[in-house]
């Protein structure tokens, strides 16, 4: 059966000059980063190349650059060493309510660690606003935590104003750009970014490998305690072939980044305008353009569940998803269409389509053939379909789930 992958923010496949780039350090070139002898050397050379090519990547310095197992990673350290490091100056922290979950339970714990978090409200497109990001950040907040780029909507936050008001009110600021590195230009200087996370898997790099950023001077606290690696801020050996492909695939993305983000936009507009040819559609998230990646396409179905959708796709061989949209375990529907101020009922008709560099024409052309009829059957068979007033339904949903924070 025909395959088609549209799921490219949840992981890509590796880019084959990135497989080259990693094979050798598998088996030849397999030496431990920190040894003295020639395989040492040759490994750890391969790691500082590696660091000088991701900081070029994002206007930092090599020295700012740390080699992590990837997105979650990245985020539990940056925001747990600048809250232990900082809390006699302050015990509050700001994020907001689209965060992913490496960065929301983090700051979860950290509440039930005795801190106290602002969670920023967004608009229907997303967006924090920055006056409540400047009411939010008081004397005693040491970080603000908030992503560039969304994953499930795909919402470009206003960071470069959000790094600003924290440099003016004396916060760090993070970031957690694990969707945006590779797909959107950053310079952390420019940025005002004081610690920025990433994860290689969703450029094309491999899986287990990421960075942090973290620019010089800021006072963080190491968590990992071990051989000292990565001068100190993470304790382990280097994941050399791994780090190796992040780099390898950063400076890939980066050299095809523009034209590549202008090929998927016209497909993701292609998609955009013939899904809403189904009645009773809506796109989730800002308008396809300078305010969101332009990979992403979330879409909303009236009287719908976006798991069965999912399912039945994947049936015609193409790969989808609700972003997090509902944990089939929990069916709680996504935080994050919940803070865009969307309906219980609503979100769980949402669906995410993420594309990418194997992204064709023809492959849009096949899921647009395929997602009128799924629709239209699970509408038949739907409770919530027309003629069922779904405000009535949705009070009482509302009732069993209350609001989330
Ligand atoms: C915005 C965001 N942050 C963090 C992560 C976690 O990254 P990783 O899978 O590398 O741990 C993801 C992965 O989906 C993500 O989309």
């Amino acid at each position: 059966m025909k395959r088609i992958y549209l799921d490219h923010a949840a992981t890509t496949p590796l880019d084959e000059r990135v497989l080259n780039a990693m094979q050798p350090f598998f088996w030849q070139k397999f030496g431990n980063a920190s040894s003295v002898h020639s395989f040492g050397t040759e490994a750890r050379e391969a790691v500082e190349k590696s660091r000088e090519t991701v900081a070029k990547a994002i206007n930092a310095r090599p020295e700012e650059i740390y080699f992590t197992s990837g997105g979650t990673e990245s985020d539990n350290i940056a925001i747990l060493e600048i809250a232990y490091a900082n809390r006699e100056r302050g015990k509050h922290i700001v994020t907001s309510k689209i965060e992913h979950h490496a960065v929301e339970e983090t700051c979860k714990f950290l509440e039930k660690d005795g801190f106290m978090a602002s969670w920023l409200g967004v608009d229907k497109e997303g967006l924090v606003d920055l006056g409540e990001v400047g009411n939010a950040v008081t004397g005693k907040t040491i970080l603000v935590s908030v992503m560039h780029a969304n994953n499930e909507i795909g919402t470009i936050e206003p960071i470069v104003e959000i790094g600003k008001i924290c440099r003016e009110k004396g916060a760090f600021f993070h970031t957690d750009a694990v969707q945006s590195v590779g797909k959107e230009k950053i310079d952390v200087n420019k940025m005002n970014i004081d610690l920025l996370s990433s994860s290689a898997h969703k450029f094309y790099g491999p899986k287990g490998a990421g960075f942090l950023f973290v620019k010089e001077g800021t006072e963080i606290q190491p968590l990992m305690h071990g051989g000292g690696h990565e001068r100190g801020l993470r304790s382990g050996t280097e994941n050399v072939p791994g780090i190796v492909g992040l780099a390898a695939a950063l400076e890939i993305a980066e050299k095809e980044r523009e034209k590549e983000n202008a090929r998927e936009r016209i497909l993701a507009k292609k998609l955009l305008k013939g899904a809403l040819g189904i009645e009773n559609s809506w796109l989730n998230g800002p308008a396809i353009g300078p305010k969101r990646l332009s990979n992403n396409v979330n879409l909303g179905f009236d009287f719908v569940e976006g798991e069965s959708m999912v399912l039945m796709l994947s049936d015609k061989g193409i790969a989808a998803s609700t972003g997090s949209a509902c944990s089939s375990k929990s069916l709680e529907p996504s935080h994050v269409l919940r803070a865009i101020g969307l309906p219980h009922v609503k979100c769980h008709g949402s669906l995410r389509f993420s594309l990418g560099r194997g992204t064709t024409a023809k492959d849009i052309d096949y899921v647009l053939g395929a997602l009128p009829r799924i629709v239209e059957k699970l509408r038949k068979i739907s409770p919530l379909r027309k003629g069922v007033d779904i405000s009535e339904f949705e009070e009482d949903i509302e009732h069993v789930h209350g609001h989330e924070h």
